[in-house]
């Protein structure tokens, strides 16, 4: 028997992705949506900014907006990038491999030409279908300040005065900073927000939906357990999963029915020694 097994799941609930699938709507997951949704619905605001600690749901949150725009595929074109350092021209050319398929390799290192041949896919395949484009740039932090400013004037390319193209920037608190002194992006923003650490009625319920989408419907975690959960993790999502997953395997090895706080007190210490040791 495995550890699945022994808590009669049918999948792990606790993974480290972004899986839609998983996806719990807190109050602040919820406002996030509907804010974003909001601003894809617009057809006059063409930037939005999503910032949140790591692992607080960013990517979550973007992949299910992903998969709600592609239920329209008829009418809107997605494109998802990680960014990481990328430059002005490595972002223009993933977002047209990413819309036409044209391999990146063989793409001309000149801006020009690029935005040149964004213009004419835009022309010729959205706009005349009244399809429209949103690009997430995830970890957008990453993205240099000068690269930022130019990316934004994506969204200045229209056709009856409207942009086909929607930006979403993702990133960490770090990208408000960064922001904030690019005033020519900063006045460009239409809608911001930034996700917060989950309340303690959300973490508890956050973990019981994460179960219960896994297949299990009974409690297993006593409620002093999501309190001290809910403590240590400052009501992380991603150090939520990493403490109820540790917590898993060692109810499966104890033999353990239920994972109380003493059973959490103890993996908590541990966490922290190996943190510890980590630091050196
Ligand atoms: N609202 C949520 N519902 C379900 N799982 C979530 C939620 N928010 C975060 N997670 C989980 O927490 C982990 C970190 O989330 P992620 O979106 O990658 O964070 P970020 O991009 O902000 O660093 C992932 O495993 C993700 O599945
Ligand atoms: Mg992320």
């Amino acid at each position: 028997m495995d550890c699945l097994e022994y808590w009669k799941l049918e999948e792990a609930p606790f993974e480290e992705n972004a899986d839609p699938k998983f996806f719990y709507e807190s109050i602040d997951h919820k406002e996030a949506l509907e804010r974003l949704r909001y601003i894809i619905e617009s057809h006059n605001m063409n930037i939005g900014l999503l910032t949140g600690e790591i692992g607080a749901g960013k990517t979550i949150t973007r992949n299910v907006l992903r998969e709600e725009l592609l239920q329209n595929e008829e009418h809107n074109l997605v494109v998802c990038l990680d960014t990481s350092n990328y430059r002005d021209i490595d972002i223009i050319k993933e977002i047209l491999y990413q819309l036409t398929g044209s391999n990146p390799e063989n793409l001309p290192n000149n801006k020009y030409v690029l935005i040149t041949r964004l213009k004419r896919f835009l022309a010729t395949e959205v706009v005349i279908s009244a399809k429209r484009v949103f690009v997430f740039l995830d970890e957008a932090q990453k993205i240099g300040p000068h690269y930022l400013d130019s990316i934004k004037d994506l969204t200045n390319i229209s056709y009856n005065y409207e942009s086909p193209i929607t930006l979403i920037f993702i990133g960490q608190p770090d990208l408000l900073t960064k922001i904030k002194k690019l005033p020519q992006v900063d006045q460009r923003i239409s809608m911001r927000y930034h996700l917060n650490r989950m309340t303690r009625t959300d973490t508890e319920n956050y973990i019981k939906h994460r179960l219960k989408r896994a297949g299990l419907e009974e409690d297993i975690f006593s409620e002093d357990a999501f309190y001290l959960i809910y403590s240590k993790t400052d009501g992380i999502p991603r150090e939520i999963n990493r403490a109820c997953k540790i917590a898993l395997d060692y109810g499966f090895s104890e033999e353990l029915n239920i994972i109380t706080k003493q059973v959490m007190s103890i993996i908590f210490d541990d966490l922290n020694r190996y943190e510890r040791r980590d630091l050196g």
